[in-house]
């Protein structure tokens, strides 16, 4: 079967609209009101604007042009802070710690609630199983489910550092959780029963496709909140939390 190819990295758009913003915003400003030169914000405020502009017409998602418009302006606005340098680099090494490489996996940090984890609890198979989360955060997840149900192994995989370490401490003393850290798309799915994902909607028709390769048949791939494009889930389950958790219960070998 022929593997999908992972969503590309959003990061080369991002900079042609920052580098056609700043073109842009230099011929505007050079012809039209030279004297904002002696404004820097306000200079950069066009930069936002142009930017933002460039960002739209290269169809860069509605997030995207938000950034784009703030993004030179708050450098500019934060410049003028007495902040010492120090802490944007710190700001910067705890982001990259924490976020990793969400350019490239389209999968940031958020985490299931307790609710949800209760919810996924219900819909684990009553007899000993393995369960895998694929992304596993800071493993409140895990950890949640592994004292609700001391007779399953579960599994995390992560690669952002921090959450990683997190979720180490966290499952320490639960004998029944291992964490690993490194890239899920490299663990073979074949191991376990149940897979969870609360991911983003970019890696899943590639998550469906590994499962489909990988998982025995009845095993089940729960997601959080992203349905697998054009696949019928076995089941929805609908989460009482207060952003209304859906959970898609997709069965393997159906
Ligand atoms: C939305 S969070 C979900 C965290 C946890 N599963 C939960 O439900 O609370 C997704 C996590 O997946 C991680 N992640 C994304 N792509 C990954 C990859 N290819 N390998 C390992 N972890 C990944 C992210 O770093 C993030 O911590």
């Amino acid at each position: 079967m022929k593997r999908a190819e992972p969503a590309a990295s959003p990061l080369r758009d991002a900079v042609l609209a920052q580098l056609l913003g700043g073109l842009m915003a230099a011929a505007l400003i050079y012809l039209a009101w030279p004297r904002l030169w002696d404004i820097p914000l306000a200079a950069a405020a066009v930069q936002g604007a142009c930017a933002a502009l460039a960002a739209y017409k290269l169809e860069s998602p509605p997030w995207w042009i938000a950034i784009h418009l703030l993004f030179v302006p708050l450098v500019v606005a934060a410049g003028t802070l007495s902040i010492a340098p120090a802490w944007y680099l710190a700001a910067f090494v705890v982001s990259l710690l924490v976020f990793w490489r969400t350019d490239k996996s389209r999968v940031p940090l958020y985490l299931t609630n307790a609710t949800a984890a209760a919810a996924v609890a219900g819909l684990l198979p009553s007899r000993p199983c393995h369960v895998l989360d694929v992304g596993c955060g800071d493993g409140g997840l895990l950890r949640q489910l592994a004292r609700a149900r001391p007779d399953c192994e579960f599994v995390g995989v992560e690669h952002a550092p921090l959450p990683w370490l997190l979720a180490r401490l966290r499952t320490l003393r639960l004998p029944n959780v291992t964490i690993r850290y490194g890239d899920f798309w490299s663990q073979h799915l074949g191991l376990f029963d149940v897979v969870y994902a609360f991911l983003s909607p970019a890696p899943m028709p590639m998550l469906w496709q590994k499962a489909v390769e990988e998982m025995n048949p009845g095993g089940l791939l729960v997601s959080n909140s992203f349905p697998v494009p054009d696949v019928e889930a076995e089941r929805t389950a609908s989460v009482d939390d207060r952003r209304a958790t859906r959970l898609y219960v997709y069965r393997l070998g159906k």
